[in-house]
């Protein structure tokens, strides 16, 4: 059950026109060019469901899922992959689609990791991004919004797996 402190931050309606914004964004930067979408499980898996809709040029999807160490909620950049990409990425135009980034370790080990693969090009895509807490520079070249501190639930993201059905995002209240 949703409690009513949890207040709607962004509505599925601002969702969805971040959403085609950015697929208008790869349509126009890849000119036709097939494009590897690589989410990260579990996440970003409704971002990238609306996503891959939202790109009218051929699209290939896959998904790997990333366990990340760290003491509670802070991620300490040392990921296990759980599930590596099944499509091999080697000269190929590849697109990590991530929920959030927060810290920005989780997915500079992944990109590093992905690159000793060799696509031909490698980018970044972010529902949010969570600026203020950045711990190492990365360089996302797709955000959909970007917001402080905050933990949010909902379109997809999770709080003890729980809430990633809900068609908005939601801030918790601590
Ligand atoms: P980072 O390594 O600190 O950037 O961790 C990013 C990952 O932590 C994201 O891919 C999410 O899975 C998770 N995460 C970070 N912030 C939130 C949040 O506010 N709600 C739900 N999951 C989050
Ligand atoms: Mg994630």
């Amino acid at each position: 059950m949703l409690k009513k402190k949890q207040r709607v931050l962004f509505t599925r309606e601002e969702i969805a026109r971040e959403v085609r914004r950015i697929g208008n964004e790869i349509d126009r930067d890849y000119q036709g060019r097939e494009v590897i979408l690589a989410g990260v499980l579990k996440g970003a898996y409704l971002f990238i469901a609306d996503l891959a809709r939202a790109i009218e040029g051929p699209v290939v999807i896959d998904f790997c899922r990333i366990a990340s160490y760290g003491a509670g909620t802070q991620s300490s950049g040392i990921i296990e992959f759980r599930k590596e990409l099944e499509i091999p990425i080697r000269g190929k135009d590849v697109i990590i689609v991530e929920d959030v980034i927060d810290s920005g370790l989780t997915l500079e080990a992944l990109y590093n990791k992905l690159l000793d693969q060799e696509p031909r090009s490698l980018k970044i895509c972010t529902l949010i991004d969570k600026l203020a807490r950045r711990e190492t520079q990365v360089n996302v070249d797709y955000v959909g919004f970007t917001m402080d501190d905050g933990f949010i639930i909902g379109y997809g993201l999770d709080y003890d797996e729980r809430y990633r059905n809900l068609p908005d995002i939601h801030v918790m209240d601590e």
